[in-house]
């Protein structure tokens, strides 16, 4: 039996030690320790043996297995180590590889300058509103003083969603929506989306960009309007840049006058791109009209205003000398990239 023994010893452990895997492992440990096991078949039949043989024999047998089991063991241990390095080498990351660039997005030319003007008018103590670009006939038209028949309608003709509902036209209603929810002192501008139901080419667009400007206060006079103008352009276009006010004729304001600023490529000496003017129009603008504060329930005769209104394409157009408004639009890689 002792000779039995040694051999099942022996035989396990060599088996043990060869083992090239988990599922090996376990085998060697179920055919000499398991259940029906080599070793469990020798400890079953020691009943046989003589009470002198007994404790010998079963003492070791209990060697013979503690030592199977330690074998068993280290080699479980080995084995994992085995598997990490075995990882570690299969699966290495080459950090040299060039990695796939992911193209990065930039600012859309109008929203560059749009933020300036951001700046500009919030650096003089405006806030920045917004309103629907879905609006009632009401606040686009009736309120600014431009009822049902009004020629200037036919002007900005716009989508009916219905006869009340319009997409809007200016950013002017703005001005009503501002008035009827603030009471004065009123500084805000108010940028966005308008919509016309003009026939798409180089300077037309059925969609635009306006920004609106507002503020009412007790003693502000056209000094106020053309002072805060004023600033602005020289702000945007250099401090060499001059404005010049002309008479025009908006419904909603009294006196009305529109803006030009020195044309940026002659400074004034007329070129080509003003036709000779030396002036670029850039803004609409004037007093606001005693009916539209009225209209708001802000009395005429205690408070006073300015109003202007700035097409933003215009404007970014002169700035990067884009001859084609439709390539705001497009989403031409090609164009945008350059900015
Ligand atoms: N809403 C006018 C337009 O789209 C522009 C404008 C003119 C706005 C004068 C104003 C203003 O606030 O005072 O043509």
């Amino acid at each position: 039996m002792k000779e039995q023994l040694s051999q099942i010893l022996s035989a396990a452990l060599a088996e043990v030690e060869h083992a090239s895997s988990k599922a090996e492992l376990e085998a060697a440990r179920v055919k000499y320790l398991g259940k029906k096991g080599e070793l469990t078949a020798i400890l079953r039949g020691m009943g046989k043996l003589s009470a002198e043989e007994r404790p010998v024999i079963g003492q070791l047998a209990n060697e013979v297995r503690a030592k199977i089991e330690e074998a068993i063991e280290r080699e479980q241990a080995e084995l994992a180590q085995r598997l990490i390095a075995h990882k570690l080498q299969t699966e290495t990351i080459d950090v040299t590889l060039p990695g796939q660039k992911l193209p990065l997005a930039k600012r859309h030319p109008l929203n560059t300058v749009l933020y300036e003007l951001y700046d500009i008018f919030t650096g003089m103590g405006f806030s920045i509103a917004e309103g629907p670009e879905v609006e009632l006939d009401y606040y686009n038209f009736e309120a600014l003083n431009i009822p049902k028949n009004h020629p200037a309608r036919d002007t900005q003709d716009t989508f009916y969603i219905n006869d009340n509902i319009v997409l809007r036209t200016q950013t002017s209603p703005m001005q009503i929506r501002t008035m009827e929810k603030q009471k004065p002192p009123i500084r805000v501008i108010a940028p966005g989306r308008v919509y016309r139901s003009d026939a798409v080419d180089a300077t037309h667009s059925p969609v635009f960009h306006q920004i609106e400007g507002l503020v009412v206060d007790k003693g502000i006079t056209m000094g106020d309007l053309k002072g805060t103008l004023e600033v602005f352009a020289k702000r945007l276009y250099g401090e060499e840049a001059r404005v010049r006010f002309r008479p025009h004729h908006f419904p909603f304001t009294e006196p009305s006058a529109e803006m030009d600023v020195t044309c940026f490529k002659c400074h004034g000496a007329g070129c080509p791109l003003c036709k000779g003017e030396g002036f670029i129009e850039i803004l609409g603008c004037g007093m606001v009209h005693p009916k539209v504060l009225s209209v708001c329930g802000i009395d005429p005769e205690e408070y006073s205003g300015f109003a202007f209104g700035i097409g933003l394409e215009r404007i970014v157009m002169q700035r990067y000398k884009i001859d084609d408004l439709r390539l705001f639009y497009e989403d031409d890689l090609r164009f945008l990239t350059q900015f």
